[in-house]
């Protein structure tokens, strides 16, 4: 593994008004290295999202962040102005989102956005430019490279969106990608090549990839290391061997349960009962002990912190080292 290009530490991210304020991301730590793929795991609502947003400093009005640190190669992120956030955004960091058509202008040719892109952060003519795009068009496997150049998003498929967001997310070869949901709105065979594409890009360029989806199963091949989220902090931080063969928070336990296996015969996917908590209905203690199989009088009583368990294991729960020396409960 390369060099550590980001570093997030004790993250915290809020919403306020003028009568009320809500935490949506707590106490959240995490690296990415260089040609590493880190992948950001948890239920709709968990934070994900206004994670990479504050790395990105693209919060939506009335979010700000609270509290934290936040380190891309040397430079602090929460102290750069926006003038050096703008040069570092589309140029040493890229995102692409979930909804490829959408993130698209739909008045304008895929062309015409992307050289746009280029000529946003590069000092070349507008020839070079063109050339560039469709170079990057072929590079991320669009066939007939010239009619795409010249199409306008509408009449292309999603998967074929999404292959263009990639091409102007890589157009200047970015250091890091925050590819947020980038296959949940594609057909399965879509994402498997969207995915693919994805790790030929990271080896072309070593690039570090956060990698943030709601599906375990997709993190399942992609991703080297794994943060579980839930209700805005990190339950469980480790290799995703680690994540996938010792689990040691139940949160992590029952996500393993609910993906389904295609060798095994199954009536009914399992899934956890209950609902992510609300800032109505969070809990005085762990914020999963609602929901948790394993809960216990402490459980309740007092929120746990995030303990190193393992080297580099990350677990924020009080039963962590028993799990650890019982091996897997669940079955
Ligand atoms: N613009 C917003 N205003 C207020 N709350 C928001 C806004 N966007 C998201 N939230 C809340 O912040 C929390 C985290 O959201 P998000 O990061 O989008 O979750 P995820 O990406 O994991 O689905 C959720 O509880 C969500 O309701
Ligand atoms: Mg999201």
């Amino acid at each position: 593994m390369g060099e550590i290009l980001l570093t997030v530490e004790k993250l915290k991210m809020v919403f306020r008004n003028r009568t009320a304020s809500f935490t949506a991301v707590e106490d959240l730590s995490f690296s990415v290295s260089q040609g590493q793929t880190l992948g950001i795991v948890g239920e709709s609502g968990s934070g994900k999202t206004m994670s990479s947003l504050s790395v990105m400093r693209l919060l939506p009005e009335k979010g700000e962040i609270a509290g934290g640190k936040i380190m891309f190669n040397g430079r602090d992120l929460l102290s750069a102005g926006e003038k050096q956030m703008q040069g570092l955004r589309g140029n040493e960091i890229s995102m692409i989102f979930q909804d490829p058509i959408m993130s698209l202008d739909q008045i304008f040719t895929i062309g015409s956005q992307i050289v746009e892109a280029i000529l946003t952060h590069q000092d070349i003519t507008k020839t070079a430019a063109k050339e560039k795009a469709l170079k990057l068009l072929k590079e991320v496997g669009i066939p007939n490279t010239e009619r795409v150049y010249h199409s306008y998003p509408f009449e292309l498929s999603g998967g074929m969106c999404q292959r263009v967001m990639i091409a102007i997310a890589l157009c200047c070869e970015p250091k890091l990608l925050f590819a947020d949901e980038p296959t949940t709105a594609l057909d399965v065979t879509v994402q498997a090549q969207i995915m693919d594409l994805l790790k030929k890009c990271q080896e072309a360029y070593n690039m570090g990839i956060v990698l943030i989806t709601h599906d375990l199963g997709v993190v399942a091949d992609a991703a080297d290391r794994i943060v579980v989220m839930y209700a805005g902090k990190s339950m469980e931080n480790a290799t995703k061997d680690e994540i996938f063969n010792k689990p040691l928070h139940p949160y992590t336990m029952g996500l393993m349960k609910s993906i389904p296996h295609l060798d095994k015969k199954q009536d009914r996917l399992y899934s956890i009962e209950g609902m992510v908590p609300d800032r109505k209905t969070m809990p005085k203690g762990c914020r999963f002990s609602t929901r948790c199989p394993y809960v216990q009088d402490l459980c309740q009583e007092k929120e746990p912190d995030e303990k190193e368990v393992v080297k580099e294991h990350l677990v924020r729960c009080h039963r962590a080292e028993e799990f650890l020396k019982g091996g897997k409960i669940i079955e």
